[in-house]
């Protein structure tokens, strides 16, 4: 295609593509010429070759599944604006219902709280962003995960310590008010790892032995822990474990416990009270 406009190209691949949506397009473009929406409709600018190259490679990696975040490097959550690279998962709409209870659940006063399993950093940033006050900690097993973490705290102004650590090993008894995490809870014989949607993203993000509760059993055990007396562990799962989730809580001491539902109505948080009176 020589003397393409921007416009004429979003929509001669509309007609040839099957996964990518004109919006995908659109943003993909966008994201290759560096201009926002207005400018590609109102200014329709003409493409180099180089760039027409750069935008049809994306495209074709976008039409194989791969998400449209790691094409651009970027995604929207909460109120941040996240870098992300294949070696953290992509933060999902489901997990801002936990930002939304942990801030719910506390006032501004300062209290240390720790995202464990940080991934791009998305949970405690947000945190963080909201609640300037507080001592945020985000941990991860994966340094490259935390070098992503780190670019979001300083992208996005917050201030947030980091530590590279297997789960709480490196952490010291009664020493959080809050621990929140996502961690790995995909079964490793569930067929959706391989499905489009997941099969970009680090594997050791998403899979947990133990029919996917290995990871959290692990997590609801060193939590009781470290958290103080009265301290809170909020945690993401999967829509089919919350009753075995809730049976692990009780297991190791928490009470007030209680699940809370995602945006499709599907109980995907679970939340405990270590102690309470
Ligand atoms: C489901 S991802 C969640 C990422 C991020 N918190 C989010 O919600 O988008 C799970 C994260 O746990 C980390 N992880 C896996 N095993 C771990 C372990 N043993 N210790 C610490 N972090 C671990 C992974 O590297 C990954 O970043």
């Amino acid at each position: 295609m020589n003397d393409c406009r921007a416009s004429q190209l979003v929509n001669s691949f509309i007609q040839s593509c099957s996964i990518c949506s004109r919006l995908d397009i659109e943003l993909l473009v966008m994201h290759v010429l560096e201009i926002d929406k207005n400018i590609l409709y109102r200014d329709d600018p003409f493409l180099t070759s180089q760039e027409l190259e750069k935008i049809e490679k994306l495209i074709e990696r976008r039409e194989t599944g791969e998400p449209l975040a790691y094409l651009t490097h970027n995604i929207g959550f909460w109120n941040l604006d996240l870098y992300v690279n294949r070696t953290v998962l992509v933060p999902r709409p489901e997990t801002e219902v936990l930002v939304q209870n942990v801030l719910d659940s506390f006032n501004s006063e300062r209290i240390a709280v720790l995202d464990l399993g940080t991934g791009s950093g998305a949970i405690g940033i947000s945190l963080a962003k909201d609640r300037p006050d507080w001592l945020v900690t985000c941990s991860d097993i994966s340094l490259d995960a935390l070098k992503v973490a780190s670019i979001n705290m300083s992208r996005n102004s917050t201030n947030v310590q980091f530590v590279n650590t297997d789960w709480l090993n490196s952490f010291k008894p009664k020493h959080f008010d809050v621990i929140v995490t996502n961690p790995p809870y995909i079964n490793s014989s569930d067929p959706r790892i391989f499905s489009d949607g997941l099969k970009y993203e680090p594997i050791e993000a998403l899979v947990s032995d133990s029919e996917g509760l290995g990871d959290i059993k692990k997590i609801i055990q060193q939590g009781s822990k470290m958290l103080k007396d009265k301290g809170c562990l909020f945690l993401e799962h999967g829509y089919d474990q919350s009753d075995k989730v809730v049976d692990i809580f009780k297991s190791y001491g928490f009470s007030g416990i209680k699940s809370l539902k995602d945006l499709n109505g599907h109980n995907r948080v679970c939340v405990g009270q270590l102690n309470k009176c």
